[in-house]
């Protein structure tokens, strides 16, 4: 472990430390090994579920940032903040709450349901956003426009905010 850490540069060796450290800040104790839901699908999510705001922990039983109910977390395994076990009532508000806990917990329902939900024959945000909005059962229906005029817009602008930190080689 240590004398592979000679090959990296200071400069991955500092980001390696900011990632680790970030992730014992984060009291995170379990292991969510597969993430298929990008960064920009999370926030995109977050976004259209709540404006990512953190104030209003529970609104009608759907609680956090991503507005995740007591059935999803369940079906996502039931993750829980290091000091907490399931036996607790609130593990499921403290975890849903933790906008860590909470990510993991959408990563790993669509790593168990992930699913071509409007039959592109693609598995990507576009079927996590209906994923989460309408549940894996019903993913195939229209998500409601609430939800869907501000995750398609974020989507987008995302989108477009790659393609510019892409180098134009079209020119050389
Ligand atoms: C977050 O939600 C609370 C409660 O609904 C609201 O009072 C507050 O203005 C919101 N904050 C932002 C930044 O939108
Ligand atoms: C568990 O940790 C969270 C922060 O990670 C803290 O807010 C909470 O009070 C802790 N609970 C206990 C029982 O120590």
């Amino acid at each position: 472990m240590f004398t592979s850490l000679r090959f990296l540069n200071g400069n991955s060796l500092f980001y390696l430390c900011i990632f680790l450290l970030a992730l014992w800040h984060s009291g995170a104790s379990f292991e969510v090994s597969n993430r298929p839901v990008t960064e920009d699908c999370l926030e995109c999510l977050c976004e259209a579920m709540s404006g990512c705001n953190a104030t209003e922990i529970c609104v009608n039983g759907a609680c956090g940032i991503f507005r995740i109910t007591w059935g999803y977390w369940i079906e996502a395994g039931q993750l829980t903040l290091s000091n907490d076990t399931t036996l607790n009532e609130e593990a499921f508000t403290n975890c849903v709450n933790e906008p860590r806990c909470a990510a993991d917990t959408v990563q790993s329902y669509m790593y168990k349901h992930g699913q071509d939900c409007n039959g592109d024959d693609l598995i990507n945000c576009l079927d996590y956003g209906s994923l989460h909005k309408m549940g894996n059962l019903k993913c195939r229906a229209e998500v409601p426009n609430s939800f869907g005029s501000v995750f398609y817009k974020c989507l987008k602008l995302k989108e477009k905010q790659e393609k510019m930190k892409k180098p134009i080689l079209t020119h050389i």
